[in-house]
């Protein structure tokens, strides 16, 4: 990364670019933003922001990525009359992540910016889950927290179930994650499920998906009708990983979060989930009583 001679002297001589495809120069210095935040996302995730989506980085005198954003279109774009009646399409922004050394000089406000002005040009309402550091800037755009999540880890700890070889149609379970959003990610959830690595546990009241991250499994989202049937369905997931696991779960759920202590969780830290009133429009709020952990704060 960067050293302090590099760093700039204004603040406006960084240029925020639209990355394009990965690349194997690229994904290696977006993977290294990652890795010093201790995140957990792989280069398949940053595959699904290249591929649905746009990520935006800043580089360095050297040509080094320095700072990075995404953002994840999802719903429909719809603006006026329609509005009203289904909800605009939102957009998901993430991976707003600086170096380091270069923390603290403008430089996340400014790629943030960029990706705000991307979400705002196309008619969504921007959405995102902000870590503490994050929330602070983002208030600064005016994001309001609409509900506070907490992050659970698990350490290491023997598998006493295997995990179900099958996977659900899509269509079983993009109805109800759709219900719980107020807006449809099928595309992105099938993505997820889809990943040779990833499992769903099932039952008739919701489901829950798993995936590999770079440093433990995530299990979400989890979505079920009730608490109770959410909990067992957290129960039947862990049982199924020997490694760590993180998991994302609104901080109401006294269930949930019983069942996670129970299983060795600890929590880590706090997320808030946070969106930006726009004419007067702060989007479909779905029903969020199913949703007992989110798929991830760079996913929704
Ligand atoms: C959060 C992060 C992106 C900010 O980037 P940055 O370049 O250091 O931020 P900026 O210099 O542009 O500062 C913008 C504002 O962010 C806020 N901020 C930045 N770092 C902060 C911190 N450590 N604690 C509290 N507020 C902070 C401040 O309000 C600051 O406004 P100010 O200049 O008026 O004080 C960076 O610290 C980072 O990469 N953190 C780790 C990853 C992370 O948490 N990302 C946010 C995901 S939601």
């Amino acid at each position: 990364m960067a050293n302090t001679e590099a760093v700039r002297d204004s603040v406006d001589a960084w240029t925020v670019e639209a990355l394009g495809p990965l690349t194997p120069d690229s994904l290696p210095m977006l993977d290294a933003l990652v890795v010093h935040s201790g995140w957990n996302q792989t280069a398949q995730d940053w595959g699904v922001f290249a591929s649905f989506g746009s990520i935006y980085a800043v580089r360095d005198a050297e040509g080094r990525i320095v700072a990075s954003g995404a953002v994840l279109p999802m719903g429909k774009r719809r603006s006026g009359y329609l509005a009203g009646l289904t909800g605009r399409g939102v957009a998901w922004i993430s991976m707003i992540l600086v170096a380091p050394a270069l923390r603290g000089q403008g430089l996340g406000r400014r790629v943030f910016d960029h990706c705000l002005r991307h979400v705002q040009d196309e008619d969504r309402i921007a959405m995102l889950d902000a870590t503490p550091q994050g929330e602070a800037l983002y208030r600064q755009f005016g994001f309001e927290p609409l509900w506070r999540l907490t992050r659970w880890r698990r350490g290491a700890s023997p598998a006493t179930q295997t995990a179900p070889a099958d996977k659900p149609a899509l269509e079983a379970l993009a109805v109800m994650d759709t219900d719980a959003l107020g807006f449809d990610r099928t595309a992105l959830l099938g993505e997820l499920l889809g990943r040779p690595d990833s499992f769903c546990v099932r039952s008739a009241q919701g489901f829950a998906v798993v995936r590999s991250g770079r440093v433990a499994h995530h299990i979400g989202p989890l979505l079920a009708t009730d608490e109770e049937s959410a909990a067992a369905l957290l129960r039947r997931a862990v049982a199924c990983l020997p490694g760590p696991v993180l998991i994302d779960v609104p901080d109401d759920r006294p269930l949930v979060r019983r069942a996670l202590t129970e299983a060795g969780f600890e929590p880590q830290r706090g997320f808030a989930r946070m969106s930006l009133e726009r004419s007067g429009h702060r989007g479909n709020q779905g029903q969020t009583h199913l949703i007992h952990a989110i798929a991830g704060p760079e996913f929704a």
